[in-house]
């Protein structure tokens, strides 16, 4: 007689809060290297890591960026924020800038596809920058995005593309 199994199982908190869990591609720590232009810049490349990390108690996902020259190593561009996922598909998140920009971006995402694009219904404290666009796929693995920006002098084109890995 099996009496073993019948009891109580026990209590543990999900691993992800189900509001998250639908992004849980996103979850982890990701590294890799980038390329960046824009008229009248010089193109660059650069080095980038991605941490997109959660509590199971909480319905939202923790994001920082860090990157450096792909060169030297020195260190570039930085920027940290929140994602919220909404149960509907779609997605908010605000971002600070190590430029002193701020963003909020609005969106959706399709957990089937492992995609997110985001679009900024607020940029703050820009002097140059009117619109940005985010979009993020994972795919076999492989995490890469476009971020797209149009500014007082150029419509919205890619400033940024990058491909990272797992890590
Ligand atoms: C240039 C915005 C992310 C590196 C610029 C410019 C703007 C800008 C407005 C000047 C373009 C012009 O003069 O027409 C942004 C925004 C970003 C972002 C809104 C994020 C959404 C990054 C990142 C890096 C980076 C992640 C580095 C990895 C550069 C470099 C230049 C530049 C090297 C050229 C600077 C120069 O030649 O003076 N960016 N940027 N940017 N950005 Fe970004």
């Amino acid at each position: 007689m099996e009496t073993a199994g019948a009891a109580t199982p026990p209590t543990q908190p999900p691993a992800t809060h189900p509001a998250v869990a639908p992004l849980a591609f996103l979850l982890g720590k990701w590294r890799g290297e980038g390329e960046g232009s824009f008229p009248a810049i010089s193109s660059f490349r650069y080095g980038e890591e991605l941490l997109f990390s959660h509590h199971p108690s909480k319905p939202v996902i923790s994001y920082t960026q860090k990157t450096w020259k792909a060169a030297s190593g020195e260190p570039m561009h930085a920027e940290s924020g929140y994602w919220r996922p909404r149960p509907d598909g779609s997605v908010e998140v605000v971002i600070a800038q190590s430029t002193g920009l701020a963003e909020v971006q609005k969106g959706s995402y399709d957990a089937e596809t492992k995609t997110v694009t985001l679009q900024s219904e607020l940029v703050g404290n820009a002097s140059k920058v009117k619109q940005i666009t985010r979009a993020f796929q994972v795919t076999d693995g492989e995490l890469s995005y476009v971020v797209q920006m149009a500014t007082i002098t150029a419509s919205l084109q890619p400033h940024l593309k990058a491909l990272l890995k797992k890590i």
